[in-house]
């Protein structure tokens, strides 16, 4: 179990285990593989991030993961992975996600990308990631490292 400050000053905790904080979250995130790059998307007014959003009303979590990314970046998903969750103490609320990796058969161009500019595909995540201002603030947090560090000890990326 990890636990941090985020961007925004909200405590957030972290965990690699089989759902810790609820079997039924309400958010998910998914970092997303396509061939030997990353896809991303430009999310209009956050900037680049890994897809992800809100699970709906009648729908599962692994199915809203699946959804985001198609919706975010055109992205159809061959296989989706639960790595781990995480919870956010906000101002107002809790939220808790699921963290997801999923590899990506094809990018389909979308007529219209939801709340997004679309698929955004990259060599390397930066290294200075936390003072680019192109990224979003859910990627400049360990949430991101520590995924990363996973992902590379399972499929050694
Ligand atoms: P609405 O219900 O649509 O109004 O959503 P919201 O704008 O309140 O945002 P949401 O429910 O998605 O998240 C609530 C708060 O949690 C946000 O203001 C963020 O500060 C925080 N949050 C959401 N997602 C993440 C994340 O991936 N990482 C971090 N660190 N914070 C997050």
């Amino acid at each position: 179990m990890y636990r941090f400050i985020d961007f925004y000053h909200n405590e957030v905790t972290l965990s690699f285990e089989s759902y810790p904080f609820s079997n039924d979250p309400k958010h998910v995130w998914v970092v997303c593989r396509y061939g030997d790059q990353w896809l991303l998307t430009e999310h209009s007014d956050r900037g680049y991030e890994f897809p992800g959003g809100k699970v709906e009303l009648g729908e599962t979590a692994d199915e809203a993961a699946i959804r985001e990314v198609k919706e975010e970046t055109g992205g159809v998903v061959k296989e989706l992975t639960y790595i781990g969750q995480y919870r956010v103490q906000g101002k107002e609320k809790v939220i808790v996600k699921n963290i997801y990796y999923a590899t990506i058969q094809l990018l389909e161009k979308q007529e219209q990308y939801f709340e997004t500019y679309g698929p955004v595909l990259l060599k390397e995540i930066p290294q200075n990631i936390k003072s680019d201002k192109k990224y979003s603030f859910i990627m400049k947090d360990d949430v991101l490292q520590r995924s990363l560090v996973e992902i590379n000890k399972k499929w050694n990326i």
